[in-house]
């Protein structure tokens, strides 16, 4: 188990002693699973590339004044209402609004999907809980299946539109590019909506946050809320060569995992970790991993986090918390249940409970 930034960072960036893929530990991997997510270069290259090239050719101008105009439009709606849900109402849909646009397809039925999602994200906790396993394995199955019907019936645009015209080119198997169109949709929801959430929670929680983030440089703040408060909290890697690692022997077939939000407060890479520090520089928290399986998605996540609390702080510089925010219980994935806020100017005679 690590905790300190410079451990994490070393396995991060050696996937030829540290696995993503634990066939190459001798261990048996479902199909469903084989992805972007779970492959090892070589074979990570043609999906990895792929992928990339496809983030890269959407049009991100018409994408970010999407972004802006949806978060807008959403706190305006709900600046209206007395409190309400910043997770629930907020979050998670402009989340998944974001992510299946961007995808170029509509929305699953949030009835169906989100449960779905929610038991892959169990999964992720099954070193703890064994059993979490097999639901977990069955709702990717599942989720990968509902990928393979975008591919099956490809709409022109989005990510969906240019993989599906360039795979066969690019020597990708159909069915690791289906599992890694799961990993796109399942990541933009969960890992974009908890950073969101978390990001709510310090700005509206920490003293002068929201305020300062009016003046702080956009992508330096949102480094820093996710520094402060990562969605994903640990990662995982297995052994494939023996190695020492701070005076410690690992050995082919260990387990490693990477507590990435206590490197984020290791006081050796970031002085006064726990304060928030909106124009931190440099911050080289790990939050979106690093090295061959560095988030895809990263620019992204901070101009969906840019447009929200852009919006926040300058149209709506009253907002603040009704009620404490409410945690999920996963340990790898963090963030929040519930978290009510209000947007209107305080009127000095509510009593906040
Ligand atoms: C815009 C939404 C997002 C999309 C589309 C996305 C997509 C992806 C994809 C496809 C990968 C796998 C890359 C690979 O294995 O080669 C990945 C990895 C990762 N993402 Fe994201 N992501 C998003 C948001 C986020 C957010 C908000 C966070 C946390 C702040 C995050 C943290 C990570 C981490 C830590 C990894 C590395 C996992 C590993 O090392 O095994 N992602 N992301």
């Amino acid at each position: 188990m690590l905790t300190r930034h410079s451990d994490c960072l070393s396995v991060l960036t050696d996937s030829a002693r540290f696995a993503s893929d634990w066939r190459r530990a001798g261990e048996d991997i479902p199909a469903p699973l084989l992805s972007v997510q779970t492959l090892d270069p070589p074979e990570h290259t043609a999906i990895r590339h792929l992928l990339l090239d496809g983030f890269r050719a959407q049009d991100r101008q018409a994408l970010h004044a999407a972004m802006d105009r949806w978060a807008g439009e959403l706190l305006a709606e709900l600046a209206g209402r007395p409190s309400f849900d910043f997770v629930g109402e907020l979050a998670e849909p402009l989340a998944l609004r974001f992510i299946t646009a961007f995808l170029g397809v509509d929305a699953p039925d949030p009835a169906w999907f989100v449960p779905m999602s929610r038991t892959v994200v169990d999964g992720m906790d099954a070193g703890l809980w064994p059993e979490k396993h097999e639901p977990a394995v069955a709702a990717r199955a599942r989720l990968a299946e509902y990928a393979g019907g975008w591919l099956a019936d490809p709409p022109k645009d989005g990510l969906i539109g240019y993989v599906a015209a360039h795979a066969e080119s690019a020597g990708v198997d159909r069915s690791v590019l289906r599992n890694s169109l799961r990993v796109v949709l399942h990541a933009g929801y969960e890992s974009a909506s908890r950073l969101l959430g978390n990001a709510a929670a310090a700005l509206l929680t920490y003293p002068g946050a929201l305020a300062a983030f009016r003046t702080a440089p956009l992508a330096a703040a949102v480094d820093e809320l996710i520094r402060y408060d990562a969605p994903v909290q640990a990662d995982a890697r297995v052994c494939v060569t023996e190695t020492e690692l701070a005076g410690v022997t690992i050995r082919v077939g260990d387990p490693v995992t990477l507590f990435l939000g206590a490197a984020h407060h290791d006081p050796l890479r970031f002085a006064h970790p726990t304060e928030l520090r909106l124009d931190r520089a440099p911050n080289p928290h790990l939050g979106f991993g690093r090295g061959a399986h560095a988030c895809l998605g990263a620019s992204l996540a901070i101009r969906l986090a840019g447009s929200v609390f852009t919006a926040l702080a300058r149209d709506y510089p009253d907002a603040r918390a009704v009620a404490e925010p409410a945690h999920r219980s996963n340990l790898t994935l963090r963030g929040l249940d519930r978290f009510e806020v209000t947007l209107r100017p305080h009127t000095g005679e509510e009593e906040l409970s």
